[in-house]
């Protein structure tokens, strides 16, 4: 049988990082994946977060399963992280997932299960990871437009005519909450509440990607769009991630929080997310929701985990204003300062597909196809060398 198994292309973004691997140039940047990195281009695992596994070594008594939802008191700490008080706590359930795709692969297995037929929204460009997992769930994936002409901007009209026009009752609209990926292009506050208003107008159920709560303007101001979605929807769903906050990307740790209109069908919407939970990996990995739990269940870890955090997002908005000053400096022909308004890890750098591929082949600078750039790979190291490739790529 095997032997006859056709091959499928690599995933877009970790085959690079593969490629990177290969690559035996001493000055090679790795910009494609999603993962941070600070100055010395180390992911690190934040002090928060060795503390926490301390106390866990001398504390933990059992490697007992977990329930198929996960660890209870992660449950509070994630449902207060997201949501706060904006719904009370009766309609909301939470459950710990492997990852912030785990919690995506949940809700469309359940979604898919529970509504037949039932399609999702998509922004032009997305994740690459969102039409695979909807459509293994057998979701029909259809796409809003998202971006301006110039690549730079949101263009928030044709956003909302699509959305309006074709969407249905019963339709499942994907937002993403903060630092949209991959152009790390947001909805203002008004922006999303209008949003919010359309989508309750449609019938629609918002799912929230929120992957990078507090690494675009922080941790509450990055609700922005949970607290419109809020006022205007009974239900909704928020597939969260701890990969990126906490640094703990290997621990596979995220969360779905799905809202129901009254407590008791709170229940019922419990029993069908924990049948797709069972029939997939069972019940959850213990180790990263405890950390997660242990920081949140501490004034004094929490505090300083906000710290770490707050350090990461003002490294990146640095870097970004650094790259652009650089470029500025080099008299480039492009105007680089609109990465200045973007928000999270990635930005959308309009460098062309042939750019792109100039930078890896001549440079060994890897960045994906879109011309995403993961700006937490920029660092006071290895600026110079980038802006001087940019400059000449930009040139061909
Ligand atoms: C938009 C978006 N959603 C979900 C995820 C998945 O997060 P995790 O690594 O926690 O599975 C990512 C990770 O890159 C992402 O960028």
């Amino acid at each position: 049988m095997f032997e006859n198994v056709a091959s499928v292309p690599p995933d877009p973004i970790l085959g690079l990082s593969e490629a990177f691997k290969k690559d035996d140039r001493a000055e090679k940047m790795n910009l494609t994946i999603g993962v941070y990195q600070d100055d010395q281009g180390v992911t690190p695992i934040l002090a928060a977060v060795q503390k926490a596994e301390k106390q866990l070594c001398e504390t933990e008594n059992s490697k007992g399963y977990l329930g198929i939802d996960g660890l209870p008191a992660f449950h509070q700490r994630a449902r207060e992280l997201t949501l706060g008080d904006l719904v009370s706590e009766d309609r909301v359930a939470v459950f710990q997932t492997p990852g912030g795709t785990g919690a995506l692969r949940v809700a469309a297995d359940f979604l898919g299960a529970a509504f037949g037929g039932s399609r999702v929204w998509l922004s032009t460009p997305t994740w690459p990871n969102h039409p695979a997992v909807f459509a293994s769930a057998g979701i029909a994936v259809e796409s809003y437009p998202y971006l301006a002409a110039d690549g730079k901007s949101l263009d928030f009209q044709a956003m909302m005519d699509a959305i309006e026009t074709g969407g249905k009752v019963g339709d499942v609209l994907l937002l993403h909450g903060c630092c949209h990926n991959p152009t790390g292009v947001d909805l203002t506050e008004s922006q999303w509440e209008d949003l919010a208003e359309l989508s309750a107008q449609r019938g629609m159920l918002p799912l929230i990607d929120f992957a990078y709560q507090g690494f675009g303007c922080g941790l509450d101001e990055d609700r922005a769009a949970l607290k419109a979605i809020s006022v205007q929807h009974e239900e909704f769903m928020i597939c969260s991630s701890y990969s990126k906050n906490f640094g703990l990307y290997g621990e596979r740790i995220g969360a779905l929080i799905a809202v129901a209109p009254e407590a008791s069908a709170k229940v019922n919407l419990q029993s069908n997310i924990k049948r797709a939970v069972r029939c997939n990996y069972s019940n959850p990995p213990k180790h990263g929701a405890a950390i997660v739990a242990a920081i949140l269940d501490s004034a004094e870890l929490r505090a300083e985990w906000e710290d770490e955090l707050s350090q990461m997002r003002a490294r990146i908005h640095s870097t970004r204003s650094d790259f652009v000053d650089a470029m500025k400096q080099r008299d480039c022909d492009v105007d680089f300062s609109f990465l200045l308004q973007q928000n999270g890890m990635f930005s959308f750098s309009g460098l062309t597909p042939m750019q792109v591929d100039w930078l890896k082949n001549e440079r060994g600078v890897y960045i994906v196809g879109s011309g995403r750039i993961n700006v937490a790979g920029i660092s006071a190291r290895n600026l110079d060398y980038f802006a001087d490739a940019v400059l000449e790529a930009t040139k061909i």
